[in-house]
């Protein structure tokens, strides 16, 4: 036992040259001294004790947390040398293949391209989808109106909603906010998120064999993620039956072409990662990672909206002025709007979707704040060290749209303002999420004043998980026109 002990004190130890950290138990390491439900200030207050890079131990897996604005910036700026993901048991066990999200190397990066270039071709960015994301907020509109200004939660409306403007890009069409099977896959998503963050997926991929037998969320989150693949599967079938080539509906259509010519390929040729795995997979990435961030900052919005009425009224002044009640509004109106413009970059910033940033992994040797981190050790870009950096925002802890605009009330953009991340693997929605987040925002205010049920207190401590999101909460949404 003894020498079990010394074995497993030997084998936890830091590997020399390694940046510090607390020390790490036997077998769990780390694991049990962070607290899950508040991890995010967690990590962020280690930095204070162990400096801007250093360690942790997740089970047997050595984590480095990078903190601070220049220290990401070093760390994420490095090239392809960090710009390749983990493989998360998790994970692997249940998806086919490795899309965008969780692929590295030359697979993530052709996915990556393809990706980015069918949400363009589909009018990402231009005044076409403009509209359909402005067509999406009128049937939103009904529905909030519909609960003539009773609390209601509008978790699910905004989810479903903001969900069916990536939808329609990877499927071709919108889900009806009644359709119990899309509610029901927005739901497992949900709950997916909920235990992706917990310890429980922690544990499962620090001791997957183990944890594979033990009962326990885990199976539920990879059951989860099985009927969301189905449902995709579905999807692509009925695709497939009226599919033409020279005239693309939308992402599954590109990428049955894609296929179709990469078969056509002799074995020699074949260079490309385009079957229908990953064709499954892309689409679940993108449906994923397009529905929870942006319905998230939404909710956030609406709830600070609901707290600071002063700001709330502000913001619909400039509406009022730039855009007035006659028309809806348009991505030209943002500059003629720095005041919304300064209020929704500061929802993102305290909103803090993505706490810690997805993870990287280093695929070289790489020196980060003159510590050297060796060739395949996973990284933590902690995104909450760097949003709420005391030496880089006035008030870090406070909701103050003054972050983001100078005295004469012009917007300034501040370097330190990385929702998205920096760096080769910045995220992929980005162009189109601040699309969503500028034409939802001003549409929601345009139409509505929302306000917190009478003798209710808006909660701002967030549910932690791979997101931080919402406490969920009911609102009251009044017609302006009344
Ligand atoms: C990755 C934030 C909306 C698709 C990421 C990352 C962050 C992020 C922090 C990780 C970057 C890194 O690893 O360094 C956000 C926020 C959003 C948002 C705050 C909204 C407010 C969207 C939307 C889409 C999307 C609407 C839909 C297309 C993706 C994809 C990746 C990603 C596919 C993986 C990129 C890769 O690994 O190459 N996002 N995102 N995101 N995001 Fe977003």
């Amino acid at each position: 036992l003894v020498l079990l002990l010394v074995a497993l004190g030997l084998r936890s130890r830091r590997p020399r040259s390694f940046p510090p950290g607390p020390w790490a138990l036997p077998l769990v390491g780390n694991m049990l001294s962070l607290d899950f439900n508040n991890l995010h200030n967690d990590m962020t207050k280690l930095a204070e004790q162990y400096g801007n890079v250093y360690s942790l131990k997740m089970g047997h897996v050595w984590t480095v947390v990078l903190n601070g604005f220049s220290t990401l910036q070093e760390g994420l700026s490095k090239g392809d040398h960090m710009s390749d993901r983990p493989a998360f048991p998790i994970h692997t066990d249940v998806l086919p293949d490795l899309g965008i999200v969780f692929a590295s190397g030359y697979s993530w990066k052709q996915q990556r391209q393809f990706a980015l270039s069918t949400l363009k071709y589909f009018g990402v960015g231009k005044k076409s989808h403009e509209s359909s994301i402005l067509e999406e907020f009128r049937y939103m509109s009904k529905e909030i109106a519909s609960h003539k200004g009773k609390p209601f939660n509008l978790q699910f409306l905004m989810k479903n909603a903001v969900s069916n403007i990536i939808c329609s890009l990877i499927f071709g069409h919108r889900f009806d906010y009644k359709d119990e099977k899309f509610l029901q896959l927005i739901t497992l998503l949900d709950k997916g998120v909920q235990i992706e963050g917990s310890i429980w997926a922690q544990l499962y991929n620090s001791f997957p064999v183990l944890m594979r037998r033990l009962p326990g969320p885990h199976h539920t989150l990879q059951k989860g993620y099985r009927d969301i693949m189905d449902f995709i599967k579905t999807e692509i079938n009925k695709h497939r039956e009226d599919w033409n080539p020279s005239d693309p509906r939308d992402f599954i259509d590109c990428f049955l072409t894609e296929i179709q010519k990469h078969q056509d390929k002799r074995d020699d040729e074949l260079d490309a990662c385009f079957d229908e795995g990953n064709l499954v997979k892309c689409s679940f990435d993108l449906f994923g990672a397009g529905t929870e961030t942006t319905s998230i900052t939404l909710r956030w919005g609406v709830l600070y909206m609901a707290k600071y009425t002063e700001i709330q009224e502000k913001v619909q002044e400039e509406i009022d002025s730039v855009i007035g009640q006659s028309r809806e509004p348009s991505m030209e109106d943002r500059p003629n709007m720095p005041y919304t413009d300064a209020v929704i970059h500061e929802i993102q910033r305290i909103g803090n979707v993505v706490p810690f940033n997805l993870p990287h992994v280093t695929n070289k040797d790489v020196q980060i704040g003159g510590y050297t981190i060796p060739k395949g050790v996973i990284v933590v870009p902690n995104l909450t060290s760097v949003l709420f950096d005391k030496n880089e925002w006035e008030t870090p802890n406070t909701f103050n749209p003054g972050h983001f605009l100078n005295k004469e009330g012009k917007f300034v953009q501040r370097a330190a303002f990385i929702p998205f991340s920096v760096g080769k693997r910045v995220c992929l929605g980005e162009n189109l999420a601040r699309i969503e987040l500028f034409l939802l925002f001003t549409s929601f205010l345009q139409r509505f004043t929302f306000s917190m049920p009478p003798g209710v207190e808006a909660v701002f401590k967030p549910r932690v998980s791979i997101f931080l999101s919402p406490q969920p909460y009911q609102i009251c949404a009044t017609l302006r026109e009344e």
